[in-house]
């Protein structure tokens, strides 16, 4: 199989077998963090540009680290110090840095839909980093790779997502990812904060903690963000917290070997309790370390089809790969034994 997207924009759209395929190719570059050198030769030569119009800690950082690792060379560029301070539309900020010719442009944004909007100048592939509260699809290939990590297959868990769903890209993105894989998910929030809509994706909706905890395979865990907030959505942070943090008693609610998640950036003491989030159960920096794979996945699969392509269209062609003639020949080979994971990308 090879990945047909052109751009990464959201979980919405993509097949099952699409999803696995992308998971598959991540789990077969886990290895390469693992290693004394982490490097390896695959994107030498392509340069992958980090646009980011919101703060971020995690997401930008392992994007980074995954184009690196990769060999790629890395551009960070953020809002506050770019020329959106001058007055420059996103579109003309996008139509320059695509003018240098990077591999792919990786955008986060408040704005849902402006990674959308980038792709339709279809320039370079466009990653969806996080937009608005719309999608934030990498965080889902994570958070479900660490999901399989632990539980194995997807199909027929329960994982239940808590606090804020109304404003979590988060939560659209992994409902979307967990329920074409088969799983049954549970919303739990305030209802101010549980959108009815969701239950179309065949979401079930809870408004009492324990009651929603019930039986649960992997709790994942959101943060309010009130920064996205318009109005009081619940009486208060202590109320919200008496009601809905992830504490050891309510865990008990959940399956004994349960595995607890959360995207980062934690509010300790709000939707999560330390000795949870520190606690056996948490899988919450194994999240991290899993992102980069995840990333390392999204930025070959985007940037390497069309050679992919070529090839697989070689070898239709009775060419051995590499041979006098073949335009595949001048680029160094993306599966190098030497470099690459022992098990082939995309089996
Ligand atoms: C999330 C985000 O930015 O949407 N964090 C992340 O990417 N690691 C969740 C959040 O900010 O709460």
């Amino acid at each position: 199989m090879t990945f047909s997207q052109r751009h990464f924009l959201g979980i919405e759209g993509l097949s099952r077998d699409e999803l696995l395929f992308v998971l598959n190719t991540a789990e077969s570059f886990r290895e390469i963090s693992e290693r004394e050198v982490k490097k390896v030769p695959t994107l030498r030569g392509k340069t992958i540009i980090n646009l980011f119009y919101e703060s971020s800690t995690r997401t930008r950082s392992s994007f980074e680290i995954a184009a690196k690792r990769l060999s790629a060379d890395a551009i960070n560029i953020s809002a506050s110090t770019s020329s959106v301070n001058k007055g420059e539309t996103l579109m003309d900020t996008a139509r320059n840095l695509c003018a240098m010719r990077p591999a792919a442009l990786v955008l986060r944004h408040p704005a849902s839909g402006a990674p959308h909007l980038l792709a339709r100048l279809n320039q370079c592939p466009v990653i969806n980093a996080g937009d608005g509260t719309h999608e934030h699809p990498t965080q889902a290939l994570l958070d479900v790779m660490t999901i399989r990590e632990h539980l194995g297959d997807i199909h027929g868990k329960t994982v239940a997502i808590v606090g804020d769903i109304l404003h979590s890209r988060v939560a659209r993105s992994n409902i979307l990812a967990l329920t074409t894989l088969g799983a049954q998910v549970r919303l739990i929030g305030p209802p101010t904060l549980l959108p009815p809509e969701f239950s179309r994706w065949g979401a079930e909706r809870h408004t009492d903690l324990r009651a929603g905890l019930a039986g649960v395979d992997a709790i994942m865990m959101l943060r309010l963000q009130r920064e996205r907030q318009t109005r009081n959505f619940f009486p208060s942070l202590d109320e919200y917290a008496r009601r809905f943090c992830l504490t050891v008693e309510a865990l008990r609610e959940a399956k004994p070997n349960v595995i607890i998640l959360h995207p980062g950036p934690m509010n300790r003491g709000v939707e999560i309790d330390s000795r949870v989030a520190d606690g056996p159960y948490s899988v919450i920096l194994e999240q991290v370390t899993n992102g980069v794979a995840v990333r390392m996945a999204v930025l070959y699969l985007l940037t390497t089809q069309e050679r992919l392509a070529t090839r697989d269209q070689s070898v239709a062609n009775g060419q051995a790969v590499g041979q006098e003639g073949s335009d595949v020949q001048a680029e160094p080979s993306v599966w190098d034994e030497h470099t690459l994971p022992k098990r082939a990308v995309g089996q």
